[in-house]
């Protein structure tokens, strides 16, 4: 019988400190004004001294299988999506797994920058499929607060921290049906000098900052989330006007508003949290995602497309019917 991951339940966690423009406005050369035309965020969440994304992820975790019904008991499989990790080992999604006091299958981390929930999403689909895996727990998580340079007003505006998380659950792949229909990852790692953290743990022996040329880093998000959507459609027969929902990667709202353009879905039809949460990397797609199902908005048989773009540069698209 041939399989597919079942989507059956989503949570998500935000910090509660929520800084708005103006805050940042208070002690950088920007405004509150060039901050909204030019990518759409009013506010971001930040993390408290000493919450972890461990922290952040193990609460999305926690909603998502509350959500699902589901006890940490049932999970056989963590991928955890971030770049920025507790400590450089042992794995983030190892120290969630013990937080969710889960003690068998197993745990680790997928690193793929903003395109990571993409990315864990696909493997984690990839073991249900084979059948290793049955019910999997897949998580995006980030505390971009702790690598961003505070001096620099051309990145430190564009980042929050969060997390979001699904359960996967293995089903029988029948026509119509509910499930991740098809994954599709790319990387290029040519272009690694427009958006990368100038420290490491081989390299520098530091943490480092993120670095990102934006104006470049923009032109390439354009073009390829443009090209990986097109693919996901054609690889299922599908045209855009079938999508019910674009769950995109929340980097930039003109981002957003060019990749629905480009496939002619109105701006109702796009799943938009960038004001509130700004760029949160790896989780901002299952962020988006759970705010569209506990606000009704996403319904049972619609059709999804999530996409994102990152470091690497690595993107990717998911096309699921929930
Ligand atoms: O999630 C991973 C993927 N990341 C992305 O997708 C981010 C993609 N890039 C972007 O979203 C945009 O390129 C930015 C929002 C980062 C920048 O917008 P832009 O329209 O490309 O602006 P720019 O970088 O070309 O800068 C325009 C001007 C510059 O001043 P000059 O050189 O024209 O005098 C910048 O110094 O805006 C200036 N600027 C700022 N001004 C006020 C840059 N940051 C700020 C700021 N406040 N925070």
């Amino acid at each position: 019988m041939a399989l597919r991951s079942h989507i059956v339940g989503c949570g998500a966690y935000l910090p509660d400190r929520v800084v708005a423009n103006a805050e940042l406005a208070q002690s950088l050369d920007t405004s509150d004004a060039w901050i909204v035309e030019r990518t759409g965020i009013h506010q971001r969440h930040i993390a408290a001294a000493g919450e972890f994304t461990s922290d952040l992820a193990a609460a999305a975790a926690r909603a998502a299988l509350s959500h699902a019904g589901l006890a940490a008991g049932d999970i056989d499989l963590i991928v955890l999506a971030t770049a920025t990790p507790d400590r450089t080992f042992p794995a983030t999604a190892a120290r969630v797994q013990a937080k969710l006091g889960m003690t068998r299958g197993a745990a680790f981390d997928v690193q793929a920058v903003c395109s990571g929930f993409i990315y864990a999403l696909a493997v984690a689909d990839n073991f249900v499929r084979v059948g290793q895996a049955r019910t999997a727990l897949v998580i995006g998580a980030e505390t971009f607060s702790r690598i961003l340079d505070w001096t620099d007003r051309g990145t430190c505006v564009l980042f929050g921290d969060g997390a979001g998380a699904v359960v996967l659950r293995a089903t029988a792949a029948e026509p119509g049906g509910a499930g991740i229909l098809s994954t599709h990852l790319h990387s290029d790692g040519r272009y690694e000098d427009l958006l990368y953290v100038d420290g490491g743990p081989s390299s520098t022996q530091t943490v480092g900052h993120l670095r990102m040329v934006g104006r470049e880093v923009f032109r390439h998000a354009v073009t390829n989330l443009a090209a990986v959507v097109g693919e996901a459609l054609a690889a299922n027969g599908l045209t855009a006007d079938a999508i019910d929902w674009l769950v995109p990667h929340q980097a930039n709202q003109r981002i957003m508003d060019s990749t629905a353009r480009k496939l002619g879905l109105p701006a109702e039809r796009v799943i938009s949290t960038v004001a509130r949460h700004a760029n949160t990397s790896a989780a901002s797609v299952p962020l988006a995602l759970a705010e569209g199902v506990r606000d009704g908005r996403i319904r049972q048989g619609q059709l999804l497309l999530l996409e994102a773009m990152g470091g690497g540069f690595t993107w990717g698209a998911c096309l699921a019917r929930w």
